[in-house]
C-alpha cells in the first residue's frame, strides 16, 4: 500500500456536542511555508525557516528540495536548509502531483538555471486552477516555454526585468513572478498582483535576500538583483487555521484563546463572527473567541485579500447550517468549491447550491455520519460538523485533511472536543484508535 493509500484509510471518530473551552497555539502558516522553503533555491547559501508546521505539505515540500540536490536539517519546527548542492532543474512528477504548490519550484529553478522542467500540476477537485499568468510572466522575461509529456519546459537566454499586468489576481502567480523577477537585475513592475499575508511575507523573505520589493496598492515594485543571501525567517501565524479553530468555538458555545493569531490577517473572517455573536477580544499575542450561541444568518462572498477568504468558505457553510434563518454563501475564487455540501447534507444540512452560490436554511441541529473528505478544507468543515452533530460522525481519507492542518484532532481534544483518529489495519481489515 503506498504512502497515500495507506494514509487514505485514516479517519476521525467525534461525539459531537462539547463546548470547546481552553487555549490552543496557532501552528506557522502552511501557505507562507511553501513559497518561502522553495526560495532557497535562489541562493546557495544556507537558509533557516522556523515555525515550520509538520504538514503533509511540507513533507512533499522536504522531498521535493531534496529531490533537487537541497540538503535539509529539521529539528522540530526549525528547518535549516543548504541549497548549494541544488543539481537538478527538473522536478519529479510525484511531488507536484500531490501538491499544486510545487508548480513554485518554477521561477526559482528558472532563475537558478535559466531553464526549468517542472511536471504539470493536473487536476485539482475544487477547479481548474490555471497557470496561464505564471507563464506569461516567464515568457516576458524571455523564457521559452513548451509543454509536453505532461511537463513544462522552460529556457532562457538571459532572463529580463518585467512590467506585467495580472488578468487575474493569482496567490502563486504573484508568488513565482515575486522570486523569479527578485533575481532579475533591474526594476520590474507588477500590477493586479496578490497582497495575502502569505505573499508579504515571502516578499520580506525575498528583500532580507537582497532584492528591494514596494507595494503600492496593488503595484509591486522589485529590483533585482544577481546575488541573492540566505535568508533566516520566522513564518507568520496560520490565519485559516486560526479561522477554522475560531468557527470552532462558535460553533459549540465555546470560550476559545488562540495563542499567537494574527487578527491583522483576519479582519474580514473575525467581522462575520461578530456579525452573528461571537465575542472576539485582541489580547497581546492571542485571540480570544467566546459564544453563546448563532444569532443570525450570514450573507459572505469569498474574495481575494482583503476580502472574504476562499479558503474559509467550507467552514462557514457549516457555521450557517445551524445559523438561525436563511444564509447565502457565494463563492467567486474556484468553479467547484461546494462538494462539502454533499457530505453536509448527509448530515441533516438544508443546503441547494445554484451555480456559484449556496443557499443554507440554518437547522436546530445536525445528526452524525460517516462523511468522505474531498479536498483541505472541505474536511475540516466535515470535522467542525462533527463537534456539533448528535452521535458520532466518522469523517474519512483525512490525509486530505493533514496537508493543511498540524494534528487537528490533537488541538480539539486539548479543549474538550471528543475527537479521535482511527487507523486502518490491512492485516485485520478494521479500524482502530
Ligand atoms: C493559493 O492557491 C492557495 N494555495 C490556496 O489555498 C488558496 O485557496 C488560493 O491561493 C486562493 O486564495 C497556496 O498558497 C499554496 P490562485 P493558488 O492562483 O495560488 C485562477 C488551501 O486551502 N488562475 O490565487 O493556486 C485560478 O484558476 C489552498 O490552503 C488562473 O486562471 O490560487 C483560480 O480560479 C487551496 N490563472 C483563481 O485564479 C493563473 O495563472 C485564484 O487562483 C492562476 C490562477
Amino acid at each position: 500500500m503506498n504512502a497515500i493509500s495507506s494514509l487514505d484509510s485514516e479517519s476521525l471518530l467525534i461525539e459531537g456536542g462539547t463546548r470547546l473551552e481552553g487555549a490552543v497555539r496557532i501552528s506557522g502558516s502552511k501557505n507562507a511555508s511553501l513559497p518561502i522553503l522553495i526560495a532557497s533555491l535562489l541562493t546557495s547559501e544556507r537558509c533557516t525557516l522556523k515555525e515550520v508546521p509538520d504538514l503533509l505539505d511540507t513533507k512533499t515540500m522536504r522531498e521535493l528540495l531534496e529531490s533537487l540536490g537541497a540538503t535539509l536539517n529539521i529539528a522540530g519546527k526549525l528547518w535549516e536548509i543548504d541549497p548549494s548542492g541544488v543539481n537538478s532543474f527538473q522536478t519529479p512528477e510525484e511531488p507536484v502531483r500531490k501538491m499544486r504548490a510545487s508548480v513554485l519550484a518554477m521561477g526559482p529553478l528558472l532563475a537558478r538555471f535559466k531553464k526549468a522542467l517542472v511536471a504539470m500540476p493536473g487536476g485539482c477537485s475544487i477547479g481548474v486552477r490555471g497557470i496561464d499568468q505564471h507563464l506569461k510572466v516567464f515568457q516576458l522575461s524571455g523564457a521559452n516555454i513548451n509543454i509536453s509529456h505532461g511537463y513544462i519546459s522552460l529556457e532562457a537566454k538571459i532572463l529580463k526585468p518585467v512590467e506585467y499586468t495580472f488578468e487575474v489576481i493569482t496567490v502563486t502567480g504573484t508568488e513565482n513572478a515575486l522570486m523569479l523577477l527578485s533575481a532579475c537585475e533591474g526594476q520590474s513592475v507588477l500590477k493586479n498582483v496578490a497582497l495575502e499575508p502569505e505573499v508579504i511575507d515571502l516578499a520580506k523573505v525575498l528583500c532580507s535576500m537582497g532584492a528591494e520589493i514596494y507595494f503600492e496598492g496593488r503595484t509591486a515594485l522589485i529590483k533585482g538583483s544577481e546575488y541573492l543571501r540566505g535568508f533566516d525567517h520566522t513564518l507568520i501565524p496560520d490565519r485559516i487555521e486560526a479561522g477554522t479553530l475560531a468557527v470552532a468555538s462558535h460553533l459549540t458555545g465555546g470560550d476559545v484563546l488562540l495563542l499567537g493569531a494574527n487578527p491583522e490577517h483576519m479582519h474580514a473572517v473575525l467581522e462575520k463572527l461578530a456579525e452573528c455573536g461571537a465575542k472576539i477580544s485582541i489580547l497581546k499575542d492571542a485571540i480570544r473567541i467566546s459564544s453563546e450561541g448563532i444569532t443570525k444568518p450570514l450573507e459572505i462572498a469569498t474574495e481575494e485579500y482583503p476580502g472574504f477568504p476562499t479558503d474559509m468558505q467550507a467552514q462557514f457553510t457549516t457555521l450557517c447550517s445551524i445559523a438561525p434563518g436563511d444564509s447565502k454563501i457565494t463563492e467567486n475564487i474556484f468553479e467547484n468549491r461546494f462538494q462539502h455540501v454533499a457530505e453536509l447534507q448527509r448530515m441533516g444540512a438544508d443546503i441547494q447550491v445554484r451555480s456559484r452560490t449556496a443557499y443554507i436554511k440554518g437547522k436546530r441541529a445536525l445528526t452524525g455520519a460517516e462523511v468522505y473528505s474531498t479536498d483541505l478544507r472541505a474536511s475540516a468543515s466535515l470535522v467542525l460538523a462533527g463537534l456539533i452533530a448528535k452521535g458520532t460522525t466518522i469523517v474519512r481519507d483525512i490525509y486530505h485533511l493533514d496537508r493543511g492542518y498540524e494534528a487537528l484532532e490533537v488541538k480539539l481534544s486539548s479543549l474538550g472536543a471528543r475527537i479521535a483518529r482511527l487507523r486502518y489495519s490491512n492485516q485485520s481489515g478494521a479500524f482502530s484508535l
